[in-house]
């Protein structure tokens, strides 16, 4: 299974195994990584799974997939950068094996 990195606004990492066609909120809820929430559960509603994909990968998963999720990123609680996502629409590939995601200081 793809290893996805989630690196905690303190720096603290997360290694997690998620299942090609999983999401990568739902590697992070599933796991116990506390800095996403996922409140509405993938629906694209709730900017609470925002997360920073970092430099390496941004060429890669770096760039909102829809207007909807570009829309509701603008709700998400901290900080938006060039690199924000909603972690629930990025849909875990063997192509994503490696992927590190860094968490924003707050989901609310
Ligand atoms: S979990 Fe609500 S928008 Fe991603």
């Amino acid at each position: 299974m793809p290893l996805v990195t989630y690196v905690d606004h303190d720096g603290t990492r997360h290694e997690v195994e998620v299942e090609v066609g999983d999401n990568v909120m739902r590697g992070a809820v599933n796991n116990g990584v506390e800095g996403i929430v996922g409140e509405c559960s993938g629906g694209l509603a709730c900017a609470t799974c925002h997360c920073y994909v970092a430099a390496d990968w941004a060429d890669v998963a770096g760039t909102p997939t829809s207007d909807d999720e570009r829309d509701m990123l603008e709700s998400a609680a901290a900080e938006v950068r060039p690199t924000s996502r909603l972690s629930c629409q990025i849909e875990v590939t063997a192509e994503l094996d490696g992927l590190v995601v860094e968490l924003p200081e707050r989901q609310y």
